[in-house]
């Protein structure tokens, strides 16, 4: 399926008399950037003018949908094709199930699968671009939007009641940023810079800034005759899908409780993990308590806990919550 230029005539009056517009959707230029098929454009092309943007997907799971050993592996070294359609999708623009995409399989989730809708790259901003352009589509600042593929984590939070002020995945999991969108002459001398969203698709920055997804307290501490015992209380405050969520691949998270002598040195520990398959996940505004013991003759001490996401390999450690009691 190819796209052919679009007539741009009528298009160019009315953004005749603004200079933006003139160099912009006057003239499609880029024709070649909303094919598909053998012509279809590399991500790095968009990453010629959408610098920050390409090297923001390029490290984030999108990109390595693809190429990720685990993702080889279960589909046995992607025989099974049902798997391919979320995985290097062609475009997530259909009424139908999602199609894989024929060329540039590397690079998984890429820009148009995202992007390219009905032969023009679709978005949000009122942004108009010198490429063939769909602006102001507010499909992308929904939830619905990732649900095309995290289909279990949507359903999970649609029945979240989160409603005062219900966040979206992207306003958790793609952070706002005040940026040009382009970094590249002559056009980022034209343009405004715009609200935007980093391409991130990540969890790893969500607990700097938000210190209410979720919370570990010591409820009960104490300590007698050589022994201390007690409760942690874990709660999903805010997090609106399970601790972990997804339906595929090896989703864990671990609870670790240590016992810290007066020096800090760790003298025993426990461990605990929660699991999506396991049905251990916790679930939005849940709340869990977590019983532990330790043997320990000393006078002080301390007792820390941490909740750490960690991938299979554990090439991915990611820490979501710690708390520390001291006797
Ligand atoms: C075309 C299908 C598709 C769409 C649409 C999509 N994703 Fe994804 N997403 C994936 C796949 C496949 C992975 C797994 C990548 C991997 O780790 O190999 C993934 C991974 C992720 C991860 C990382 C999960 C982890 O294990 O750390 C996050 C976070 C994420 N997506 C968020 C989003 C958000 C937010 C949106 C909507 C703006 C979205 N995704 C839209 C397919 C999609
Ligand atoms: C030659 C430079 C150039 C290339 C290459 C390019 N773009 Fe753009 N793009 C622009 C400019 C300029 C804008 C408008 C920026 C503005 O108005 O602030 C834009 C705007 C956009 C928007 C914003 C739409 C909206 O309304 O929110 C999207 C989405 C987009 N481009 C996607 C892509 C994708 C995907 C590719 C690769 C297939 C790509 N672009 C390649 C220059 C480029
Ligand atoms: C998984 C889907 C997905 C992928 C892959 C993706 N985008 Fe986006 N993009 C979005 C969403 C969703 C928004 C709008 C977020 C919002 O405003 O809430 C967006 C917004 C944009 C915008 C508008 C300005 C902004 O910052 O919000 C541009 C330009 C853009 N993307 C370019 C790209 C380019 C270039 C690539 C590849 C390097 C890319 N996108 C890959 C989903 C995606
Ligand atoms: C209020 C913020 C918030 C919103 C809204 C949100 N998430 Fe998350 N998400 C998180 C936090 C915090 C984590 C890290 C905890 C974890 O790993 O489960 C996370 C983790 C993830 C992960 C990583 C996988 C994993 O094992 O946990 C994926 C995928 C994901 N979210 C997808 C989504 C999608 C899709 C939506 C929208 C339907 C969404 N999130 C909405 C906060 C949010
Ligand atoms: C409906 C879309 C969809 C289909 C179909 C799909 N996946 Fe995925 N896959 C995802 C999403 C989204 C993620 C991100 C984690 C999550 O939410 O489960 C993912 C993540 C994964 C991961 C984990 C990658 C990581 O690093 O954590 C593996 C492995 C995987 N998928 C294998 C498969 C296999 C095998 C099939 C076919 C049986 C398949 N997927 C079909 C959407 C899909």
């Amino acid at each position: 399926m190819f796209c052919k230029p679009v007539k741009l005539l009528p298009k160019l009056l009315p953004v005749f008399f603004s200079a933006v517009g003139l160099l912009s959707s006057g003239c499609v230029i880029y024709p070649e950037l909303v094919e598909k098929g053998m012509y279809a454009p590399k991500s790095e092309r968009c990453g010629d003018c959408h610098k920050d943007i390409y090297n923001e997907w390029k490290n984030s799971p999108h990109a390595r949908s693809f190429t990720n050993a685990e993702f080889k592996e279960e589909t046995n070294t992607y025989q099974f094709t049902f798997c391919l359609g979320c995985h290097v999708p062609e475009t997530i623009f259909t009424d139908k199930k999602i199609e894989p995409r024929s060329e540039n399989l590397a690079e998984g989730v890429h820009c148009n699968s995202c992007h390219l809708n009905d032969c023009k790259l679709s978005g949000p901003t009122p942004a108009h671009g010198p490429h063939p352009i769909h602006e102001k589509n507010q499909f992308f600042r929904t939830s619905e939007m990732c649900g095309k593929c995290h289909i279990g984590t949507f359903l999970a939070w649609q029945k979240s009641d989160t409603i005062e002020e219900k966040k979206t995945c992207q306003d958790c999991h793609m952070p706002s940023i005040k940026r040009k969108l382009i970094q590249d002459d002559p056009w980022q001398k034209i343009y405004p810079k715009r609200e935007g969203k980093q391409h991130l698709f990540s969890s790893q920055t969500l607990f700097d800034t938000h210190n209410t997804l979720l919370t570990m307290s010591f409820i009960k501490v104490i300590q007698c005759n050589g022994r201390i015992e007690g409760i942690l209380e874990l709660e999903n405050t805010g997090t609106p899908h399970g601790i972990p969520t997804g339906d595929y691949g090896y989703r864990e998270v671990v609870l670790t409780i240590e016992l810290q002598d007066e020096a800090g040195r760790v003298e025993d520990l426990k461990k605990e993990s929660f699991f999506v398959e396991m049905k251990t996940a916790l679930q939005y505004r849940e709340k869990r308590c977590i019983p532990f013991y330790f043997h320990y003759d000393g006078d002080s001490y301390a007792i820390k806990a941490t909740i750490h996401r960690i991938s299979f390999h554990k090439d991915t450690d990611i820490l979501l919550a710690e708390v520390k009691y001291t006797s």
